[in-house]
């Protein structure tokens, strides 16, 4: 059986794959012809939605299969130390993001006002805050990453927002594109004291190890598959706000790359960018770190249980990380 994809509904970029429609067939179909959905991945900008996976939590491997049809790596998160209790008990290639205990991993706080002034969500950083593209702290940073809904949380919560790097490049005005398309950006992994409400705060940055330090990205990425150009940007979180958040701009929360980086990721964040995604028990997201950021959104977690499962894919970061070893492995 071969695989269906249309135009995801609502969004201005993602397509919605519509058969097979279970998650064993998608798999072998995947399997069968192996460039056929990273093919369609490239094809719909970097995001690709299947829904009604269910059985999949029922036979985790599938997940690690899909994944496989993506790229020669799938990250086993025991080798990159993720906290234990936050890693699926037989396959270590799933991240467990959930608050279902042992799993405690915490949602993120509610934006500030919660709601728009027409009382929507918001969307746009710098009201939402979290935008990024998963482990840009690394060089080199992943393909790809899969993230199933194995349990929900209540409709209006918990939602993952996408954006379109590709379209946000091509936002730009010539101009700007000038500008930022030699430019370099440092990225540090959260919680280590660099991000901006750290440094604003005075906090003590950790003392970090080798495999730990802040990594520069282009902030212009090439796709290796497509050629498209790609805003690869992360927000305050994600971004070192001391020695960057730009190479050779002035550093820090008041330098001159921290005003660029606001500008940049208000645009980057526009609603024409952007996708918002509710989750439904058995939804399947692939999406592509290399051209797309996501964040994600509060939910009551005092009240309810949420479960999904992540992988992340490696191995063709294009032509700028060409024979590079692993920034986060040392010899
Ligand atoms: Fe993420």
């Amino acid at each position: 059986m071969s695989l269906v994809v249309t135009a995801l509904p609502g969004a201005t970029f993602g397509g919605l794959v519509t058969a097979p429609v279970n998650a064993s067939e998608i798999v072998s179909a995947a399997e069968a012809s192996p460039v056929a959905l990273p093919s369609l991945l490239n094809q719909f900008n970097g995001f690709l939605l299947i829904k009604g996976m269910s059985g999949l939590e029922d036979e985790p491997e599938l997940l690690l299969r899909l994944s496989q049809v993506f790229g020669t790596e799938v990250e086993s998160y025991h080798e990159t130390r993720m906290a234990q209790q936050n890693v699926h008990p037989e396959i270590p290639e799933i991240l467990m993001v959930s608050n279902i205990p042992p799993a405690d991993r915490k949602p993120p706080p509610q934006p500030d006002p919660p709601h728009t002034a027409d009382g929507c969500l918001p969307t746009q950083f710098p009201h939402r805050r979290g935008w990024h593209t998963d482990q840009s702290y690394r060089r080199p940073p992943p393909d790809a990453s899969l993230f199933f809904c194995v349990v929900p949380a209540p409709k209006g919560q918990a939602q993952t927002l996408y954006a379109n790097g590709i379209a946000a490049y091509e936002g730009l005005t010539p101009e700007m594109k000038t500008r930022v398309n030699s430019l370099v950006g440092i990225h540090a992994k959260p919680g280590v004291g660099r991000g901006e409400v750290a440094v604003r705060a005075g906090e003590t940055p950790m003392k970090l190890g080798p495999g730990d330090q802040p990594q520069r990205q282009p902030v212009v990425r090439v796709h290796p598959e497509t050629g498209a150009k790609s805003l690869y940007l992360c927000e305050a979180g994600q971004m070192d706000w001391i020695d960057g958040p730009f190479v050779d701009m002035e550093p820090g929360p008041d330098g001159e790359g921290a005003k660029l980086l606001y500008k940049l990721m208000a645009h980057y964040t526009k609603s024409e960018f952007v996708y918002v995604h509710d989750w439904d028990r058995g939804d399947l997201v692939i999406y592509d770190n290399r051209t797309l950021i996501h964040a994600a959104t509060w939910f009551d977690a005092a009240r309810f249980q949420r479960l999904m499962w992540r992988t992340t894919v490696s191995g063709n970061p294009g032509a700028e990380y060409a024979g590079e070893a692993k920034s986060w492995v040392i010899p």
